[in-house]
């Protein structure tokens, strides 16, 4: 039940992204000129400034925090593992994490906690990436103990922790009782030796759940926001009638959990919807330490294979040393010192919520 699950999953988020990794409404037209669906980040401008430029050789990719130094802001995200062909997809997306150096967590381990054959299927990503920086990945109804597994299991840098109770909701099968999940965080980070960071899983976390957070003693938020994958959208194809399709757009897109969530105690990572690399440059430039892709990525896997996503990927670390380049930023974290302008929805959003909109408080001109 669970394998068949995973092997759907898979299926219907890939449909929902082209063979270029790119969300579907954004394939390839006629003259091959890649067009991109509207996204909340197309309302984050970043001021072209023409003497703004550095050189490309002063700019270092590399990210760090207390918990983690990694190459490159930008890292494939929690997606798969439980059945045979979840299992080759780990596999693959390992290699690709070894031959681009990026950083990867596995989907949910829960299959594995509950049914111990289905280890291999997740140990991919570490066996074929023996020196990466690898993520174990739960749910909030994880013990200790079953965490301290998961992490075993993958030799686990950091482990994640999921919160999806949209995606329960709407699942027929899922689980319908969230009020344990801050406790329940609270006893994992207790219980496992490695840091511990917290995601949603396409609906954003808001600032005050990242306070939340930070006080149970969790160390990183991804706000893996709404723009891109949508398990609301997933799972209610999945039921009968698909009474759910009002949820539609519901959730914090990527951009506005990430102006909500900023200053509130945690780094920040930033993942949901990144269509391409000015989106991560967007991200980073709102606070984001790096970015995750998981949908796109898979995309490209499934369509073109290992060398494939290892192209894309290398484009895109190309393209992100470009683009600070000409923006001067020499590092990841000097994007935040960029002249952002926040436009549309979400300057909206902003207002509404007594957000300090970017670009409004004396920015540099
Ligand atoms: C996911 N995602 C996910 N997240 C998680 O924490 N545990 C999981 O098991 C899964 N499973 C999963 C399966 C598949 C097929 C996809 C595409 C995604 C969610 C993922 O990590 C991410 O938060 C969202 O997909 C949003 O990012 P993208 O896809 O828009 O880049």
């Amino acid at each position: 039940m669970t394998g068949s699950r995973k092997d759907d999953h898979v299926r219907l988020a890939v449909a929902q992204h082209g063979a270029d990794g790119t969300p579907a409404h954004g394939t390839p037209s006629d003259d091959d000129h890649p067009t991109y669906p509207p996204s909340q980040f197309d309302e984050v401008h970043l001021t072209h400034h023409a003497l703004a430029g550095t050189d490309r050789e002063r700019v270092s990719l590399r990210t760090r925090c207390d918990v983690f130094d990694w190459r490159a802001p930008l890292y494939i995200n929690a997606m798969t593992g439980g059945s045979t062909m979840t299992g080759d997809i780990n596999r693959d997306l390992g290699i690709v994490a070894r031959e681009t150096g990026l950083p990867i967590a596995t989907g949910s381990m829960s299959p594995y906690l509950k049914d111990p054959s289905t280890a291999g299927t997740f140990r991919g990503v570490r066996e074929h990436n023996r020196d990466g920086f690898v993520m174990a990945n739960v749910n909030a109804h994880a013990t200790a103990e079953q965490a301290r597994r998961a992490v075993g299991l993958l030799e686990a840098d950091a482990l994640q922790i999921h919160l999806n109770a949209v995606q329960e909701t709407v699942m027929p099968e899922g689980d319908r009782s969230f009020g344990s999940w801050p406790a329940g965080i609270g006893r994992i980070v207790a219980g496992v030796d490695v840091p511990v960071i917290v995601k949603e899983v396409g609906f954003g976390l808001s600032g005050r759940t990242v306070s939340t957070l930070a006080g149970l003693g969790v160390r990183v938020a991804d706000v893996a926001g709404r723009g891109g994958t949508d398990f609301a959208r997933i799972e209610n194809g999945r039921r009968p009638h698909a009474d759910f399709a009002y949820l539609d757009g519901w959730g914090l897109s990527t951009p506005a959990a990430l102006l909500d969530a900023r200053g509130r105690g945690l780094p920040l990572l930033a993942s949901g919807g990144v269509r391409h690399p000015l989106d991560v440059i967007r991200a980073l430039a709102l606070g984001a330490h790096a970015v995750g892709v998981s949908g796109g990525f898979l995309a490209t896997l499934l369509h073109g294979g290992v060398d494939a996503l290892v192209r894309q990927i290398t484009r895109w670390l190309d393209h992100l040393t470009g683009l600070m380049t000409l923006l001067g930023a020499t590092r990841p974290g000097e994007l935040s010192e960029c002249d952002v302008l926040v436009t549309g929805s979400l300057r909206e959003f902003c207002t509404a919520r007594g957000i300090d909109i970017p670009g409004t408080q004396g920015a540099s001109r």
